[in-house]
């Protein structure tokens, strides 16, 4: 069965990116990409990718002239047009479970790396689609920014590691959170 799983890098506070969408507090730090929980060994296992439209053009605006990074086919939520670049990516709208046959046959026998932004992860895991969450946190406070996660969910640690300059968690996504 396919797994989805989200992730990600984090501030402390719980951030993917300031206000400004702007990722200098995350890609100025130490992350060794051999070290534990990678991202070349977690992308190994991904089939297909989904993100957000502000995650879309965030890679568009700061790829420069590198081709589009991502070989395994991609899909863009947004209710709007966006440019579309060279690369397998394609663009879908509404709930998550809509896409759920299209997206499961492109990542054939491999999982779906979601790579956010928190409220796309969140309606995921509100339409059963969100089996694990990875963060690495930067050690930064940001105080304001586009949120980890659009919700309220449990969550069981399974793997921990310090890589770098970050602390990482690999968790399973359970049912929401009880009051
Ligand atoms: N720290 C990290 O490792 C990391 C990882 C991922 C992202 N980021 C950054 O974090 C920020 C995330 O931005 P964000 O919070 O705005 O999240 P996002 O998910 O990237 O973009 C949100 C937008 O996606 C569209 N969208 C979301 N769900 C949709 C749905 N079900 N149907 C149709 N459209 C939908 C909407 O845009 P429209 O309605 O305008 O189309 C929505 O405003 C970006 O700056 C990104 O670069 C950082």
């Amino acid at each position: 069965m396919t797994a989805y799983h989200f992730y990600t890098a984090s501030s402390l506070d719980g951030f993917l990116a300031d206000p400004d969408d702007n990722l200098g507090w995350l890609l100025s730090r130490h992350f060794d990409e051999k070290g534990p929980m990678n991202i070349p060994d977690f992308q190994a296992t991904t089939g297909a990718n989904v993100m957000g439209a502000t995650t879309y053009e965030w890679l568009l605006a700061n790829g420069g002239d590198a081709p589009w990074p991502y070989e395994v086919p991609t899909f863009v939520f947004t209710h709007r047009e966006l440019p579309l670049v060279d690369g397998d990516i394609r663009f879908v709208s509404g709930a998550p479970a809509e896409h759920r046959g299209v997206i499961e046959s492109a990542a054939g026998d491999r999982d779906v790396w979601v790579l956010g932004g928190g409220a796309l992860a969140a309606a995921f895991a509100d339409d059963g689609m969100l089996d694990e969450l990875t963060v690495t946190f930067a050690p930064v406070l940001l105080g304001a920014g586009r949120p980890l996660f659009g919700g309220a969910r449990e969550l069981r640690l399974i793997e921990h590691a310090v890589n770098g300059e970050f602390l990482a968690g690999r968790y399973a996504v359970l049912g929401p959170r009880e009051a």
